[in-house]
């Protein structure tokens, strides 16, 4: 059985391996050992988990900021995919930014990963007409 939950210190290795297997060239930046501390310093509760029989299977962050809700870190195992893990998540994800007043949601998909689309489709994203932009800070 798939339970979706906060993400809790004891899920660290289910959620790394996750991330190795679901984003294999990923920037150093984004790393399991940077990227998860500074999450749980931020709405931590907007960090969800999905298990099988203790088993980390899925992983979600989001984040609120006030004007938008951002979806980033959507994986699931390759043994668990189209089982409805995913959706699972957003439908809590979406529920707990609800929750915060948050009027919409937002994310952003690599062009090189376009083949997702469909599925965030599926979930009720429209793919809108903006240009994504981005800077790193330094620090
Ligand atoms: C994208 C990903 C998270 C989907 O997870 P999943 O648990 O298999 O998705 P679900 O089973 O919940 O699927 C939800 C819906 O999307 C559809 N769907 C899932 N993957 C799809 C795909 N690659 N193409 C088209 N539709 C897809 C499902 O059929 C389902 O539709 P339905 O409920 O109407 O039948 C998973 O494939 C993954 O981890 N990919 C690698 C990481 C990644 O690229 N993440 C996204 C970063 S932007």
């Amino acid at each position: 059985m798939i339970a979706i939950a906060s993400y809790t210190d004891a899920d660290f290795a289910g959620v790394e391996r996750l991330w190795g297997q679901a984003f294999a060239d990923d920037a150093p930046r984004n790393t399991a050992a940077l990227a998860i501390p500074q999450k749980l310093a931020y709405q931590p509760e907007l960090f969800l988990v999905a298990s099988d029989h203790g088993a980390v299977v899925g992983s979600l962050m989001a984040g609120y900021d006030g004007h938008r809700g951002w979806i980033s870190r959507v994986a699931v195992s390759v043994s668990h995919r189209r089982q409805g893990v995913a959706r699972a998540m957003i439908v809590e994800i979406e529920r707990r930014l609800a929750a915060l007043g948050c009027p919409k949601v937002n994310l952003q998909v690599n062009t090189a990963n376009a083949v997702v689309v469909p599925f965030y489709q599926r979930l009720g994203y429209a793919v809108e007409p903006r240009i994504s932009m981005g800077k790193l800070l330094a620090g």
